[in-house]
């Protein structure tokens, strides 16, 4: 077990490269078992999460090699279970339901159950696959799906869900005939999957907005020429409340800022300079941090996972801010753990009412789930003195590097087991810490 030590209070200064993302990168690697052969992807993130979906394809019979690129071999299929162990790890296991019921005609699918923010149940995913001819019976804590041919259905969903809109489209790309999917969810990762799905053949429109219109083809091609995924906007967004937070100026590159507005917009009203240039952003705060209202909303709100983040922010705002949380419950588990750092900060039902102290102090704080964790790093960053955050298995799952890319602008973080305390040199920056 390993802990991540900060000594915080330093202003971070530089420039953080961002990686693929994690919420793209999962549906896309699902979305390999509807084409046969071999897929090449680029820009895939060096998380854990990834590993685990690796794993659950290469338990179907799907190898893969990553040295960079990653090169995926989806000629045949041997078995079409998710099982249990898997997917309480990950509950984006569930997204490979809709591929192999479009590839194999059948799927066993451990069900993800209850999770850390919340119930997250997978009605909808069933419905809409219902809808296109699958049938489903539950029993012993999986779903078993079955389905001779797919049709394409006019479908409601009735909330935007992000998996269930994947899973959903990735089985109608292979319908016959014609899919309208409404309320679709419209985050740009599906976008990213859309895109994807177009290059192996498949037939979409309506991407980014709330209907999907899908003609089914018979079959579709791997990606041999190798696919980019999309910048990871959440983590563009985590390390520019690191800036923020901090007042210190720091720069995300390889991002796209067109999907970062709303946490931009955030930023902006909490006080800070927020410049964009191309594919760059870069956050400047020099002076006191403004209090804001926040509330999470499917795309294009503000997103539920960047919540965390704000709200160690506007810990440190002058004033009072509330922030609303829409989409989980159970997700304001950070804010105990803020407490322990000096936070002022009240829960009333699905609101945080935020109020602004002049200084956090480090304190031993429990991460509880991955955003939730990062919100605790943040926190531990602008804080006088030093912290300890456990349970990383939390933050291995989103972020690829983040102790050193923390440690290249200039943050006092290194990671050690759990045991150990952390001598005092290897806060300093760029020293030796494991990654
Ligand atoms: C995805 C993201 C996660 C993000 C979330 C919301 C991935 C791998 N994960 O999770 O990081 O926080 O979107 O942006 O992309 N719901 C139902 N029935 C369903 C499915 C969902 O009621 O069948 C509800 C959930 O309980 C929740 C809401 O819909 O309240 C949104 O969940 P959903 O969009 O499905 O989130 P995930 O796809 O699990």
């Amino acid at each position: 077990m390993q802990k991540l030590v900060v000594e915080g209070g330093h202003p971070l200064q530089g420039t953080v490269p961002i990686s693929g993302a994690k919420n793209a990168a999962l549906p896309l690697l699902a979305a390999t078992l509807l084409a046969p052969g071999e897929h090449k992807l680029e820009n895939v993130p060096g998380l854990a999460d990834v590993s685990m979906m690796l794993s659950l394809l290469g338990r179907l019979g799907c190898p893969s090699l990553w040295n960079g690129k990653l090169r995926l071999e989806t000629s045949r299929i041997f078995f079409s279970e998710a099982p249990h162990d898997l997917v309480r790890k990950m509950r984006a296991s569930v997204l490979v339901l809709g591929p192999l019921l479009a590839r194999t005609g059948h799927a066993l699918v451990s069900l993800p159950g209850g999770c850390a923010i919340g119930v997250r149940p997978i009605d909808q995913h069933l419905k809409g696959l219902e809808a296109l001819g699958c049938r489903f019976e539950l029993s012993d804590g999986y779903v078993h799906g079955r389905v001779d041919r797919l049709r394409g259905a006019d479908i409601q969903l009735d909330v935007p869900t992000v998996g269930g809109t994947e899973n959903i489209l990735m089985a109608a790309v292979l319908a016959e005939g014609h899919t309208t999917l409404r309320n679709a969810a419209a985050e740009p990762e599906i976008e990213d999957l859309v895109r994807f799905l177009r290059s192996l053949g498949a037939r979409i429109e309506g991407e980014g907005s709330s209907t999907l219109e899908i003609d089914g083809v018979t079959s579709l091609r791997p990606s041999a020429a190798g696919y980019r995924i999309m910048p990871d906007r959440i983590e563009a967004g985590t390390y520019l409340v690191a800036g923020a937070i901090t007042g210190g100026k720091v720069t995300c590159i390889d991002t796209d800022p067109v999907h970062l507005d709303t946490t931009i917009d955030a930023l902006r009203r909490a006080g800070c300079e927020v410049r964009v240039d191309g594919n760059a952003v870069t956050v400047e705060r020099t002076g006191p941090l403004r209090p804001v209202d926040i509330v999470t909303r499917p795309h294009p709100g503000f997103p539920t996972d960047m919540q965390a983040q704000l709200t160690a922010l506007l810990t440190l705002a002058q004033g009072t801010s509330t922030i609303t949380e829409t989409i989980f419950e159970n997700r304001f588990m950070h804010v105990a753990e803020l407490h322990r750092m000096g936070a002022d900060i009240r829960v009333q039902s699905n609101t945080a009412v935020v109020q602004g102290v002049v200084g956090l102090k480090g304190a031993a704080v429990m991460a509880t789930d991955l955003r939730a964790s990062a919100g605790l790093v943040l926190a531990a960053l602008a804080a006088r003195g030093s912290s300890e955050i456990l349970r990383l298995h939390h933050l291995d799952r989103g972020y690829e590097a983040l102790v050193p890319k923390l440690q290249g602008i200039g943050a006092h973080i290194c990671r050690v087991d759990s045991e150990a305390r952390a001598p005092r040199a290897e806060l300093h920056t760029g020293m030796s810490a494991t990654a």
